[in-house]
């Protein structure tokens, strides 16, 4: 029977490709996708056959994951937590959508992942496969098998010819892609500990960057980018510019808390040059474009966003319904914003758009054609009639 694993070349899912075919003799078809993460495809295939694969398979999502995860969750300015911008959230879903299609193209049952029984990432590979094709079983080793320890897994690796770079020396748990990459373990693990600089994989801390501001004008349209210092680039460009800009000045590092789905905390180093980068110009668009109501209203639906997609609900019809809500209030989320980059920090520094609801003239009360200053006298009197009445209310009281 084939299982179709997803495989990413570490220490974990290697052994797990080898178990799954020394303890159930399936046919191992390792899937490795490719979401941006510095790495050697082609390696990886080699030591997922070497490591008992009968097939290894990469697939590239970089254009996918960011047109079809990022731009809405960027859309709907989905923060979780106020901090974290969910660059693994937003990842498995589409990583799940990917297993289940190749287990379909190969006429496989069975789904296995090497996520463990204390994190989200379980949850998020899980209920996509569940909304996607429910026919479909799960294998999760690390719920149920022997091992407990790194070291546990070093063991069985040596034991069987399985090729390891890792040492025993415990570094951080990372998962990176296009967007991010996060930190969590070693001395994070005590949240008394100052992170090491030394964590740093995508970008400088800000210690380390320029004394030389960098200047980037992103333009918009409907919501997402759609070019650089104007010109039109495609987004895995824009994105990889943006990065190594934010990288170089130390900008979208966070140092957190979080609430896992699964009921405990965990502390979490995420490195997001580009996509704070990012955030921070949409955002500052929307403030020349969008009205007071739909600005508010949409910050309450935007923590609920990122709360589905942390939580693996990216294919439901809550998430889905919610970004048809966003969708409506980026069509006129066009023109250009140009960022400031300086140790650490993306600033909006300037920016403009046709549909600027900002208007010079009516803001510096010059004119009284459409604010007449008369006006405000009446709206005063009805606006602040509950707090008057309730004044005359309390004198007759406490005078009678
Ligand atoms: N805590 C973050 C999240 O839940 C990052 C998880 C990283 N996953 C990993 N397998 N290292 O989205
Ligand atoms: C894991 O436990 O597999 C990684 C961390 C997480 O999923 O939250």
């Amino acid at each position: 029977e084939k299982v179709i694993l997803a495989y990413s070349g570490g220490l974990d899912t290697s052994v797990l490709a080898c178990w799954l075919k020394e303890t159930y003799d399936y046919d191992v078809i390792a899937v490795c996708c490719n979401a941006g993460q510095q790495e050697d495809f082609d390696a990886i295939e080699e030591k997922a056959i070497a490591t008992g694969a009968v097939k290894a398979i990469t697939l590239d999502i970089r254009e996918e994951f960011i047109t079809d995860y990022i731009y809405p969750t960027l859309k709907a300015g989905a923060i979780y937590e106020n901090e974290y911008m969910l660059g693994t959230s937003m990842a498995r879903p589409l990583m799940a959508k990917k297993l289940v299609e190749v287990a379909e193209e190969e006429g496989a049952y069975i789904i296995a992942h090497g996520c463990t029984g204390k994190g989200n990432d379980q949850v998020r590979f899980e209920t996509t496969i569940k909304a996607l094709n429910p026919a479909i079983k799960i294998i999760a080793p690390w719920r149920f098998w022997d091992f407990e320890s790194r070291e546990d897994l070093i063991e069985y690796a040596a034991a069987h010819n399985i090729p390891i770079s890792q040492t025993t020396k415990k570094i951080y748990s990372r998962d990176e892609n296009i967007w991010h990459i996060s930190h969590e373990g070693g001395e994070l693990e005590n949240p008394w500990n100052e992170h090491f600089d030394t964590i740093h994989v995508l970008s400088v801390p800000p210690e380390k960057a320029p004394d030389e501001p960098t200047y980037i004008d992103i333009d918009f349209e409907k919501g997402i980018p759609v070019g650089l210092n104007g010109k039109k680039m495609d987004p895995i460009n824009i994105l990889t510019k943006l990065n190594e800009l934010g990288s170089k000045n130390g900008v979208g590092t966070i140092d957190i808390i979080e609430n896992r789905l699964v009921g405990m905390k965990s502390r979490g180093v995420y490195e997001t040059p580009g996509g704070t980068i990012l955030f921070t110009a949409h955002s500052g668009l929307e403030q020349l474009i969008l009205d007071r109501d739909t600005t508010q209203y949409k910050a309450i639906v935007a923590q609920k966003f990122a709360q589905l997609v942390y939580d693996g609900l990216w294919f439901t019809p809550l998430r889905e319904a919610i970004s048809a809500f966003v969708d409506v209030t980026q069509s006129q989320v066009t023109g250009t914003v140009k960022m400031k980059l300086y140790k650490g920090c993306a600033r909006v520094a300037a920016k403009k758009s046709p549909y600027s609801l900002y208007n010079e003239e009516f803001a510096t009360f010059s004119k009284d054609e459409v604010y007449n200053q008369q006006d405000a006298e009446g709206f005063i009197n009805l606006f602040s009639l509950p707090l008057k009445i309730r004044a005359i209310q309390k004198e007759t009281v406490e005078g009678g």
